[in-house]
């Protein structure tokens, strides 16, 4: 398109070097039709642009539609238990698990987590926590072995009745741009907005995000860009709050917020725990002293559990790592 003008001009140019000097046509009249030509062209690259446009566009969407039409591997059984009831407990039952082959990720796993207890997963990266996260969450199916609610095999469990009994905080936050109400209840508008503040409030962090220019109408930008990291997560556990959940799963959800405002979150959270199904997967030790129970985990085995005092008694992985980061013998 950009071309073209510029072939026109050059074949007038060559066919009106006769004409002029036979005196045909005048040089006003081929500068004229140059101009002309500008002005017929013009319109016409302006189209091709809006094409191209238009292009990109449908190449986005093809890419929208390729993930809308993705099937889910994990699929609702055909007649599953909608309205699921946790009055027990949670149970692993000899899980393996691999993302790839040959490639083991979990290996017979057998974990059991009380109803209104406190576990804690401990263990190196890589020893698979948050694949045992991925797994009650049933973002994947073990390979081998079972994981049950109550005796009922979370294949038998409509993942979203499954799913409205937790909530998750992880180690990427989540947030979208919109403000900070919407952030916490995301977009669901049948939760009041007393709700939230009453979650903020159990937090202990309702005066801190009052404090931020505009409250809680602070407009957030992508990924909340605009915020510490610190504030991004304790944001992600108001939200966590706000849905109130059956179970409460954190995973490495405190790592990057500071020794102070960590020592003001753990007084809330243990408030907060109580009476609370929750599973905590922490590096540092200090903040899971008091779960239930702890499960240590290496390689995707497990090595050995119980509560602090007995894990240090038995003088092993546990209390090797307990060890090693606070120095206390
Ligand atoms: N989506 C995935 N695809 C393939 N391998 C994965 C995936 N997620 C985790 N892994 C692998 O599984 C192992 C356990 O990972 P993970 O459960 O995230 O460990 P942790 O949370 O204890 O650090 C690691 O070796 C990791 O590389
Ligand atoms: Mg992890």
């Amino acid at each position: 398109m950009m071309l073209c003008p510029q072939i026109v001009i050059a074949l007038i140019l060559y066919y009106s070097v006769d004409w002029i000097k036979a005196d045909l046509i005048t040089i006003g009249t081929v500068w004229m039709f140059i101009q002309y030509i500008h002005l017929a062209i013009q319109p016409l690259i302006m189209i091709s642009e809006q094409i191209r446009e238009l292009q990109r566009a449908f190449g986005a969407a093809d890419r929208i539609f390729e993930i809308l039409d993705t099937e889910p591997e994990v699929k609702d059984s055909d007649d599953p238990v909608t309205n699921l009831e946790f009055n027990d407990k949670i149970e692993f039952k000899n899980v393996s698990f691999q993302y790839e082959p040959d490639k083991p990720v979990l290996k017979n796993l057998s974990i059991s987590i009380e109803k209104g207890s406190t576990v804690a997963i401990v263990g190196a990266t890589g020893s698979g926590k948050t694949t045992i996260i991925s797994l009650l969450s049933r973002f994947y199916d073990p390979d081998e072995g079972s994981i049950t609610i109550d005796a009922i095999d979370l294949k038998d469990i409509k993942q979203s009745s499954l799913r409205s009994k937790m909530s998750l905080v992880l180690q990427d936050i989540f947030l979208f741009p919109g403000n900070i109400m919407d952030n916490l209840r995301v977009l669901r508008k049948d939760i009041s907005e007393d709700k939230v503040i009453e979650a903020t409030k159990k937090m202990g962090i309702y005066n801190y995000l009052k404090g931020f220019p505009k409250g809680f109408d602070m407009e957030l930008s992508e990924d909340g860009a605009n915020l510490s990291f610190g504030e991004r997560q304790l944001l992600s556990f108001s939200r966590a709050l706000t849905f109130d959940p059956e179970i409460l799963v954190m995973d490495e959800a405190t790592s990057s917020i500071d020794p102070y405002t960590e020592a003001e979150i753990q007084r809330s959270m243990s408030k907060l725990l109580k009476g609370r199904t929750s599973i905590i997967i922490a590096h540092r030790l200090s903040t899971i002293e008091h779960a239930d129970k702890i499960i240590v985990l290496d390689h995707g085995e497990l090595i050995e559990q119980g509560t602090h005092h007995e894990l240090m008694k038995m003088k092993n992985l546990y209390a090797n790592l307990y060890w090693t980061q606070t120095g206390i013998e």
